[in-house]
C-alpha cells in the first residue's frame, strides 16, 4: 500500500540529512472499535476526534550508515528488541529505499506523561511527517493520512488538527480509509485528564477490538450507535452545542465499552477507580455542572468541560491535567 502511494518515488534515497515534524495527539468523541481489515487497519466505521493542539510528539529521521535503526524516546536509546523499537523498525521497513538503508529515529512526547495518553497516534503520524519531510515527498495530507494508519489506525486523525473525522471507507485497498478536517474551532472547550492508574494495560486495542468484532452479540449494534452519533457529534460541532457534544461522546465510550464486556473472553478496561470517577461526574452532572467524559482502551477518564467551569473542575478534580485543544 506505501509503494501504491508513494509511486515513483519508491527506492529513491533522500538527498538531505534529516526530517523533522510534529504531530498532536488526538482524543476520538466517537471511537475507531472494530477492523475490517487488520493488516490495513482499516476500520468498520467512520470516527471522530479532537486533536489536541501542542500535546503530542515530536520526531526526527536521519538516514545512518548502521546495520539497525538507532531508536531514541525521550532522549534515552531504546534497546532494539524493545517492544517500541521492533514497532517502528517493521513500520519503517515499508519506507526503506533499499533492504539495507537504517534511520536514527528521535522521538519525544510533548504529552505529559502523568496523563497517560496513548502516544500511539501522534506517534506514528510525526513519523510519517518526519520521513515526509526527509524524502521530499510532498504528499497530499489524504496520503499521509493513509500511511500514518498503516501504523496505527488513530493515527490517521493526528496528522491535522483541530475536528477530524476519519472516514471508514468501503474499497478493498483502503485508499478511501483516510482522514478530513471539520471546519471549525471551539476555543472554549477544555478537556481533563484522570490518571487513574500507572499500570500496564492488560489487553491492547488491536487485540481488545479483535475479540469483541469476532465474539461480542453487542457488536451488530455499534454501527448503528456510530452513525446516529457521528451526526449528533457533527450538529454539536457547527451549533457549539456543549451539552449535546459531551453527552454524545460519553454515550459512544460506554456504549464502546458495553460491547466489550459483551465479549468472550470478556474485555473490560475499567478499574474500580473508573467506575467511582464516572460516578463522581453524573453526580456533579446532576448537581448542575455541565461535565461530561470519554475513555479509551484504558482505565483513566477525559473530561469534557467549558473554559468557565475550569475552577469547578479542578476543585472537585485535584489531580486532573488540564488540555486547552484549541489554543
Ligand atoms: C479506543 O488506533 O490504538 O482509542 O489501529 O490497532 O493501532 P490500532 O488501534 P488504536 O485504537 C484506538 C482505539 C480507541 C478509540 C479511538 O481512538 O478512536
Amino acid at each position: 500500500m506505501a509503494t501504491r502511494i508513494l509511486g515513483e518515488r519508491v527506492g529513491i534515497k533522500p538527498t538531505i540529512s534529516e526530517g523533522t515534524a510534529f504531530a498532536p495527539a488526538n482524543i476520538a468523541l466517537c471511537k475507531y472499535w472494530g477492523k475490517r481489515d487488520e493488516e490495513l487497519n482499516l476500520p468498520v466505521t467512520s470516527s471522530l476526534s479532537i486533536s489536541l493542539g501542542h500535546l503530542g510528539t515530536t520526531t526526527t529521521v536521519q538516514p545512518i550508515s548502521a546495520s539497525a535503526d538507532e531508536i531514541a524516546l525521550n532522549g534515552k536509546p531504546v534497546a532494539p528488541n524493545a517492544t517500541f523499537a521492533k514497532a517502528l523498525s517493521a513500520y519503517l521497513d515499508l519506507f526503506r529505499p533499499a533492504p539495507d538503508f537504517f534511520f536514527r529515529v528521535e522521538t519525544t512526547n510533548s504529552i505529559p506523561t502523568a496523563a497517560g495518553m496513548a502516544s500511539s497516534a501522534s506517534g506514528f503520524a510525526a513519523l510519517v511527517l518526519a520521513l515526509n519531510n526527509l524524502f521530499e515527498w510532498e504528499l497530499p495530507v489524504k496520503h499521509l493520512s493513509i500511511l500514518a494508519r498503516l501504523g496505527s489506525g488513530s493515527a490517521s486523525r493526528s496528522v491535522m488538527t483541530g475536528f477530524v473525522e476519519w472516514l471508514a471507507g468501503a474499497e478493498e485497498d483502503g485508499m478511501d480509509s483516510y482522514a478530513e478536517q471539520i471546519s471549525g474551532t471551539w476555543p472554549d472547550l477544555q478537556l481533563g485528564v484522570l490518571k487513574l492508574s500507572e499500570k500496564e494495560k492488560e489487553i491492547s486495542s488491536r487485540k481488545a477490538m479483535r475479540c469483541t468484532r469476532m465474539t461480542s452479540a453487542l457488536y451488530e449494534s455499534w454501527p448503528i450507535k456510530v452513525e446516529h452519533d457521528m451526526a449528533l457529534i457533527k450538529e454539536a460541532i457547527g451549533a457549539q452545542d456543549f451539552e449535546l457534544l459531551g453527552r454524545t461522546a460519553e454515550s459512544n465510550a460506554l456504549a464502546m465499552h458495553a460491547t466489550g464486556l459483551a465479549a468472550w473472553p470478556p474485555v473490560l478496561f475499567w478499574l474500580p477507580e473508573s467506575v467511582a470517577t464516572m460516578q463522581k461526574i453524573w453526580k456533579l452532572r446532576t448537581d448542575g455542572l455541565p461535565l461530561y467524559f470519554t475513555m479509551d482502551a484504558g482505565p483513566n477518564v477525559k473530561l469534557l468541560f467549558r473554559a468557565d467551569n475550569l475552577s469547578a473542575i479542578q476543585a472537585a478534580f485535584p489531580e486532573v491535567e488540564v488540555v486547552k485543544p484549541f489554543e
